[in-house]
């Protein structure tokens, strides 16, 4: 009996890059530890690090854990930083005050924070020689991705437009990783301010991305089970990246009362803030994130000095398990999420998914 045609376009994905399973665990930034990036690849699919917040020493460890505990690649993942922001005290200071109805007094210094250096962040992804380099946020520089491509690494290059895809594509992306506004966690697009007007559902992304690109296409965004990936393949995808999905894993070892309320959320329980870190993601509706969007409360400060400034309460906040106050990141589909160990997740989606393609 002959294979699907969408099932071959994901069976030459999975050949190029020895999966077993198009399922690629997104990376994570704060929530990518390696137990869960091991058994996803020990299932088939693929590990991610979201190494955003990673110095390089942590990427090298991190790395060297993956290689020991599986046989397989994995995915290593940076934002391409913006701009430093504009910093503006006053509406600083209304924010802190704002914050401290949430959580400890944030003291003012909390919004100076540095991120981790960026170009020795790169180096040390180059250095740990995954077979995988992503981007989101923006594409990385030429002189790099020329360094990747001498390495044998492939640049899979996260985008939120068809604009974005084609612009990854003639900067020498070999995948394109087309993000739905259903995502969970940070929106990838290329030009923070104009995230939230240009969102766009996977269903309309990917087909226009397979369209405009010649290079694979993987699907992410709100999909959970079999249905999902079925869909993603139909439209034109050859593999799909699954986040908020993986997240009620025991692996992912993030905070119980996050992890119970992803199973409770309705699609219509999560939204788009700026709340959080200052870039726009999506999130549980929680307390803090609905008191963030009243008309009376402060804007948020540009990331990362917004990031900065909700630490404190964010660190609380996973002390007492308290989910109004969380980082609580999540896709639309979260309540497609099980609390089943990550292996047993990428072997029922791939089952439920041959069942549909048959
Ligand atoms: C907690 C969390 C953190 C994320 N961090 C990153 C990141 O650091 N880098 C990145 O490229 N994508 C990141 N994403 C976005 C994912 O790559 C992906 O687009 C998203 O998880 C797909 O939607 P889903 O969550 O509905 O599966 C994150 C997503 C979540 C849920």
């Amino acid at each position: 009996m002959s294979r699907h045609q969408a099932l071959v376009r994901a069976a030459t994905l999975c050949e190029t890059l020895s999966l077993r399973v198009p399922i690629l665990m997104a990376p994570m930034a704060g929530a990518c530890p390696t137990s869960l990036a091991i058994a996803v690849a020990n299932a088939g699919g693929l590990g991610g690090c979201g190494a955003l917040l990673m110095q390089p020493d942590a990427i090298r460890n991190w790395a060297a854990d993956l290689r020991a505990n599986t046989n397989g690649g994995f995915q290593l993942n940076l934002w391409i930083p913006d701009p430093p922001p504009q910093r503006n005290v006053a509406a600083e200071d209304e924010m802190r005050r704002f914050l401290g109805n949430w959580g400890p007094e944030v003291a003012r210094e909390a919004g100076d924070l540095t991120p981790p250096n960026f170009a020795a962040q790169c180096e040390a992804m180059l250095e740990a020689g995954p077979s995988i380099i992503s981007s989101i946020m923006g594409l990385y520089p030429n002189h790099f991705v020329a360094r990747m491509k001498s390495k044998g690494i492939k640049w899979f290059a996260n985008v939120t437009t068809v604009s974005e895809a084609k612009a990854a594509e003639a900067a020498g992306a070999d995948v394109i990783v087309a993000q739905g506004m259903e995502a969970g966690g940070h929106r990838g697009a290329f030009d923070a301010t104009k995230a939230e007007a240009r969102m766009v559902g996977l269903f309309s992304l990917l087909p226009a991305v397979v369209d405009a690109v010649k290079i694979p296409v993987v699907a992410s965004g709100g999909i959970a089970d079999g249905r999902g990936v079925a869909a993603a393949l139909l439209l034109g995808a050859s593999g799909v990246q699954i986040g908020t999905a993986f997240l009620r894993c025991p692996e992912a070892k993030i905070a119980a009362t996050w992890a119970d309320a992803i199973g409770r959320a309705a699609p219509e329980d999560t939204v788009i803030t700026r709340a959080f870190s200052g870039r726009p993601g999506r999130s549980l509706a929680t307390g803090y994130v609905q008191a963030s969007a009243a008309p009376t409360a402060p804007p948020p400060a540009p990331y990362p000095v917004q990031r900065g400034l909700t630490q404190a309460m964010r660190d609380a906040a996973v002390r007492e398990n308290d989910i109004d106050r969380l980082q609580a990141w999540a896709g639309q589909s979260a309540g497609l999420a099980r609390s089943e160990p990550a292996g047993a997740v990428v072997r029922r989606i791939w089952e439920e998914t041959n069942a549909i393609l048959r």
